[in-house]
């Protein structure tokens, strides 16, 4: 994927503005309400039985901040999104056996979020911005499986 600059200042200024700890834990816990399947990586969490305590968990916000802390990489790194994360696809891959179809599934939460955060300010064009880079890092972190 190629990002233009207007792309780039685009993501760069809003991901500023990105409340890391907060918007985390509410991106992992959307991916675990609306695909409840994808709960099934998460079984050493502790208690995912509702919506509330799947939003209240905290290991749920600990893996969350840390996830989107990890997705911020690639805004450093916007042209070389496939090194940025070969070592993670490695790691979901060989070890955490994560089908990589889920990385496209966290991806689609991030816009979500970042909508209702941003109101209005999450223009078509800003979506479309965030989009290729949560398409980009999907496909970055498939990048290594075989
Ligand atoms: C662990 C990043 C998506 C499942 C991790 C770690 C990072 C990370 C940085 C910690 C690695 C370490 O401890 O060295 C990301 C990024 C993603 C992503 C950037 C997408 C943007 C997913 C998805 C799933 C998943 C979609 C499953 C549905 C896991 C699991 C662990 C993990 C099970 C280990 C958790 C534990 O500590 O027990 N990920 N991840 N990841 N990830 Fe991902």
């Amino acid at each position: 994927v190629h990002f233009t600059a207007e792309e780039k200042t685009a993501i760069a200024s809003l991901w500023a503005k990105v409340d890391v700890e907060a918007a985390g834990g509410e991106i992992l816990g959307r991916l675990l309400i609306v695909y409840p399947w994808t709960q099934r990586f998460f079984d050493n969490f502790g208690n995912l039985s509702s919506d509330s305590a799947i939003m209240g968990n905290p290991r749920v916000k600990a893996h969350g901040r840390k996830v989107l802390i990890s997705f911020g990489n690639a805004i450093k790194h916007m042209d070389d999104l496939k090194g940025t994360f070969a070592q993670l696809s490695e790691l979901h891959c060989d070890k955490l056996h994560v089908d990589p179809e889920n990385f496209r599934l966290l991806g689609n939460m991030i816009p979500i979020v970042l909508a209702i955060h941003f109101s209005n300010e999450f223009t078509p064009q800003m979506q479309a911005a965030w989009e290729k880079l949560t398409m980009g890092v999907a496909n970055a972190l498939a990048h290594k499986y075989h």
